[in-house]
């Protein structure tokens, strides 16, 4: 697998064409592997319409629901009831109704601390793996999905923040965020999301235009700096995607 290749964006009317691009290129991710697949979900508001569609009978009947996990590449530190808790976002929209409970995979926030819930998730992933350390031959996500916070966040990978730079750790507790909600928070890092065979970022809205100019113009944000080591996609409507880009 090649690492670093260039960025594909895909650009699309409005955000109800973006989740179901998006949920086809999920479909696809699916249709390739005949085994085990692994997808590793995201947290905030742009997924939501995505995991919304994936409930509807036409999307989650084509699912082969017992051979797919559900990872999330960002939690925050808060309790599985509240409302802020990614995975139980996408639990109660979609995947408590269809996975197998033991195909779920949360980021564990009833430790004492994000960084021991790092580690615990850390080693969670490696079992899942089957490895302690990543080969770029073998990725451990089919599909990651992914957005784009306000001050060019991705993940819960702020700037300036020494967790962007980490290299040998699969997941890292993150103190304090940089937006709301202020909340601690775990992120996988961006080793950890490299490795799958597509990352897919959700980019919808005219409030996301700016960051999202700053983020193609490869400014050194940690969204910009989230790569696949396979392939590596911005599905974005035409609301985020400002003038000068979408001529070139
Ligand atoms: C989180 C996220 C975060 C999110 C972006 C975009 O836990 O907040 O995973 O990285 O994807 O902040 O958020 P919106 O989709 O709400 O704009």
């Amino acid at each position: 697998m090649a690492a670093r290749v260039s960025r594909k964006v895909i650009s699309v009317a409005d955000a109800a064409a973006l989740a179901q691009a998006a949920a086809d290129r999920v479909l696809a991710r699916i249709a390739e592997n005949g085994g085990r697949i692994a997808i590793c979900l995201t947290g905030g508001s742009s997924p939501k319409a995505l995991y919304e569609l994936l409930a509807t009978d036409a999307y989650r009947a084509r699912i082969p629901w017992p051979r797919v996990h559900w990872f999330i590449g960002d939690e925050r530190f808060v309790p599985s009831s509240d409302s802020r808790n990614n995975m139980a976002v996408a639990g109660a929209t979609f995947l408590d109704r269809f996975a197998p409970a033991a195909n779920i995979h949360p980021i564990p926030t009833d430790l004492v601390s994000p960084g021991d819930a790092a580690a615990r998730y850390e080693d969670e992933l490696k079992s899942f793996y089957g490895a302690a350390s990543l080969d770029p031959a073998r990725p451990l996500f089919d599909l990651v999905l992914m957005g784009v916070g306000p001050d060019g966040h991705t993940a819960s990978l702020f700037p300036g923040y020494p967790a962007v730079d980490e290299t040998a750790r699969w997941v890292v507790g993150v103190p304090k965020a940089n937006v709301e909600p202020f909340v601690p928070r775990i992120s996988l890092t961006l080793p950890a999301l490299a490795s799958c065979r597509e990352m897919l970022f959700e980019v919808a809205g005219e409030s996301k235009r700016t960051i999202l100019t700053r983020v193609l113009s490869g400014e050194n944000l940690p969204a910009s700096r989230a790569r696949s080591n396979g392939e590596t996609v911005f599905l974005v409507d035409a609301a985020a995607l400002a003038e000068t880009i979408r001529g070139g």
